[in-house]
C-alpha cells in the first residue's frame, strides 16, 4: 500500500505544480517513510535476538535531527517548540536512524496532543553521572492514569487516523538500546516523556 501511496503523491505533485501545495506533498511524503520506517523497525525488532548494529551518536545530533523533522508541522498549527539543549558532545551507543525515529515518534504525539496556537513542546537533553537525559514535555490533554499503561502497546490508539505504534516502536528501540522511558501525565494539563540512555 505505500507503494501505491507514494505513486500516487508523485503523479499528483506532476499535475499540481503549484507552490501553495508543495509543503503537503512534502508531508504526505516524509509520512510515508516514517510508515515504512516504523513498520520496518517493528519488524526487525520483533526478530529474536536481532544484533543490533550501533554506532556512537551524539544526543545533539538526534535531537536536531527529530526537531528538524517536526519543525513545519508545528509551524503549521502554529505551536511553539522550545529547547534547552545541554548535551553538546555526549554521545551514546546507538543507530543514529533508529534514535532518531524513537524521539520523533514522541515529538510528534506532542504535537497531536496540542491546541493550535497555544500548543508549547518543550525539548530538553541533560546529563548526570553518565547518564543523559531527553525530555519532551507538552501543554497538551495529558493521558489518564488508564490509560498511561496502555501508550506503549502495539496498536493502543485513542486517535481516529492513528496505528498506535509510535510509542511501541520507541519503546522498543530505547529497551533494546538498554535504556528506560517514562511518562508522567496529568489530563488536561500535559504529558512529560523523559528518555535515559548511558553515555559513552
Ligand atoms: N503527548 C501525548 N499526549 C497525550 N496523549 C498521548 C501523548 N503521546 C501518546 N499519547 C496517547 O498514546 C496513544 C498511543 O500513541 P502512539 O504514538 O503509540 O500511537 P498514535 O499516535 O495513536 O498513532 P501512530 O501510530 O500514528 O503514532 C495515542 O493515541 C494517545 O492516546
Ligand atoms: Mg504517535
Amino acid at each position: 500500500p505505500l507503494t501505491n501511496i507514494n505513486l500516487s503523491i508523485e503523479q499528483l505533485e506532476e499535475y499540481i505544480s503549484d507552490k501553495e501545495y508543495e509543503q503537503y506533498f512534502d508531508i504526505v511524503k516524509r509520512n510515508s517513510k516514517r510508515i515504512n520506517d516504523l513498520v520496518t523497525e517493528l519488524m526487525e525488532n520483533s526478530k529474536p535476538v536481532e544484533s543490533h548494529k550501533s554506532a556512537l551518536t551524539a544526543v545533539q545530533t538526534i535531537l536536531d535531527n527529530a526537531i528538524g523533522f517536526a519543525k513545519d508541522r508545528a509551524k503549521l498549527k502554529n505551536i511553539q517548540i522550545i529547547t534547552d539543549l545541554q548535551l553538546k558532545d555526549e554521545k551514546v551507543l546507538a543507530d543514529e536512524s533508529k534514535l532518531t525515529i524513537a524521539v520523533l515518534n514522541i515529538v510528534m504525539n506532542a504535537i497531536e496532543a496540542v491546541d493550535a496556537n497555544t500548543g508549547m513542546i518543550e525539548i530538553k537533553s541533560s546529563s548526570e553521572s553518565k547518564k543523559c537525559f531527553i525530555s519532551i514535555e507538552d501543554n497538551g490533554c495529558g493521558i489518564s492514569e488508564e490509560n498511561l499503561t496502555k501508550v506503549f502497546e502495539p496498536y493502543y490508539t485513542s486517535k481516529s487516523n492513528g496505528m498506535g505504534l509510535g510509542l511501541a516502536s520507541s519503546h522498543n528501540i530505547i529497551h533494546s538500546l538498554k535504556g528506560k522511558i517514562d511518562i508522567t501525565s496529568e489530563v488536561g494539563k500535559g504529558t512529560k516523556f523523559t528518555i535515559e540512555l548511558d553515555i559513552e
